[in-house]
C-alpha cells in the first residue's frame, strides 16, 4: 500500500481509503495547526474553528456520498457523524462566549476522531472494499467516471 502521507496520521489510523485517509489526514493537520495557534501567545482564530467545522461537514458527507455509491446503510455511522457535529458546534459557542476552554474542545475533537476511525470508519471502510469486489471491475469503472 503506498500511501504517502504528511506522517501526522498514525499508521493504525490508516483504513485503505485512501479519498478518506487523505481527509482524516487533513482534519489532523487542522486539529494541530488550531493546537498550535492556541497553545502560542497569538490570538484564537474563530475563523480557523469554523473552517474545521466546515471541513468536518464535508469530510462526513463524502463518506455518506462513498456508502451511497456501494448501497450500504450509513443510517447509524450518520447519526455519530450528526451527533458529533453538534457537540462540536455546541463547544465551539461555548469557546466564543468564553464559558468553555480551547484546549478542552481541541483535546475532545481529537479523541472523538481517533476513536471514531477506529470503532466505525474502520469497519466502514472494510464494508465498502466488500461491496466494490462484489460489483466487479465494470460497476467499479462506472461509478469513478
Ligand atoms: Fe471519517
Ligand atoms: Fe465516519
Amino acid at each position: 500500500m503506498e500511501i504517502n502521507l504528511a506522517g501526522l496520521l498514525p499508521e493504525a489510523l490508516l483504513i485503505d481509503l485512501p479519498e478518506i485517509d487523505a481527509q482524516h489526514e487533513e482534519i489532523f493537520r487542522r486539529i494541530e495547526s488550531l493546537k498550535a495557534t492556541c497553545f502560542g501567545s497569538g490570538p484564537v482564530s474563530f475563523a480557523e474553528f469554523e473552517s474545521l467545522l466546515d471541513y468536518l461537514k464535508y469530510h462526513f458527507a463524502s463518506e455518506e456520498r462513498i456508502a451511497n455509491a456501494v448501497g450500504l446503510d450509513f443510517a447509524g455511522h450518520a447519526t455519530a457523524h450528526r451527533d458529533n457535529l453538534q457537540a462540536l458546534q455546541k463547544a465551539f459557542a461555548g469557546v466564543r462566549n468564553g464559558a468553555r476552554d480551547v484546549h478542552s474542545f481541541l483535546r475532545y475533537a481529537e479523541y472523538w476522531f481517533e476513536r471514531h476511525i477506529a470503532v466505525e470508519d474502520r469497519p466502514f471502510a472494510a464494508s465498502v472494499r466488500n461491496c466494490r469486489a462484489g460489483f466487479g471491475d465494470a460497476q467499479q469503472s462506472a461509478n469513478s467516471s
